[in-house]
C-alpha cells in the first residue's frame, strides 16, 4: 500500500506572516472551520511551539507533537522526537483511522521541513500584511498546480478578506497533480 500523502495546511498573509509571538495574528472564523473540516479524521503533525500556542489537544483528532525534548509529554497527544518518527507514527495513525492523508499544521519550522515532502498544500491566503515573527517558508509555485481557489470577503466573522487555495504537486514529468 502506498504511504499516505503529506498535506500542509496553513494560513499565510500576503507578506508571508503566519504568526507573531507564538500566536495567530487574525480572527478568521471561516478559516478555523475549514481547518477543522480538513483535519477531522486525519492525523495532524505539529511542532511543540504550535501545540503550546493552541494550548490543548485538537478535539477529535490524533495529534503528533514534535519536540527534541525526550522528556516532553502532554495529555491527549502523541509525541515524536524527530521527523522520520513523526511521519511513521502519523502514517500508522492515519492507516488505523482509514485516513487519506497526514496533515501538517505548522508552525514555520515544521512547514520548512515538510514542504519538500508535501503532495498538497491547503493554503488560506490572508489578504493583509500584519507584522509577525513566523513566516511560511519559500516554495516554488511552479512545482505545483493550483487545483482550486475560492475568494471570501471580510465579514463579521472574518476580519480580513482571504482566499482558500489548494495546490497539488506536479508528478515528475507529467505536469499533473498527485
Ligand atoms: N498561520 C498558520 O496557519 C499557523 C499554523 C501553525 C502555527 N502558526 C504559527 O507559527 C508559529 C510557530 O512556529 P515555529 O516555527 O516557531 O514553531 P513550530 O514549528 O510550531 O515548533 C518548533 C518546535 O518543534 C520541534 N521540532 C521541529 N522540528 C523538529 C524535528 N525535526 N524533530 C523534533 N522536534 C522538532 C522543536 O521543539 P523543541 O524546541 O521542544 O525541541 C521546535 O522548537 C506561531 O506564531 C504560530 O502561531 C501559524
Amino acid at each position: 500500500m502506498p504511504a499516505l500523502p503529506i498535506v500542509i495546511i496553513a494560513a499565510v498573509a500576503d507578506n508571508g506572516v503566519i504568526g507573531n509571538d507564538n500566536r495567530l495574528v487574525w480572527r478568521l472564523r471561516t478559516d478555523l472551520r475549514r481547518f477543522r473540516a480538513l483535519t477531522l479524521g486525519r492525523p495532524v503533525l505539529m511542532g511543540r511551539k504550535t501545540f503550546l500556542s493552541i494550548g490543548r489537544p485538537l478535539p477529535g483528532r490524533e495529534s503528533v507533537v514534535l519536540t527534541r525534548d525526550s522528556g516532553f509529554s502532554a495529555n491527549g497527544v502523541h509525541v515524536a522526537n524527530d521527523l522520520p518518527a513523526a511521519l511513521v507514527l502519523g502514517r500508522e495513525l492515519g492507516a488505523a483511522l482509514g485516513a487519506d492523508a497526514v496533515m501538517v499544521a505548522g508552525g514555520a519550522d515544521l512547514y520548512a521541513q515538510t514542504l519538500p515532502l508535501a503532495a498538497r498544500l491547503e493554503l488560506t491566503r490572508v489578504h493583509a500584511s500584519p507584522p509577525g515573527d513566523a513566516v511560511f517558508p519559500y516554495w516554488d509555485p511552479s512545482d505545483f498546480n493550483l487545483c482550486r481557489e475560492d475568494h471570501h470577503p471580510a465579514s463579521a466573522d472574518d476580519e480580513h478578506a482571504f482566499s482558500f487555495e489548494r495546490w497539488g504537486r506536479k508528478s515528475a514529468g507529467s505536469g499533473s497533480t498527485t
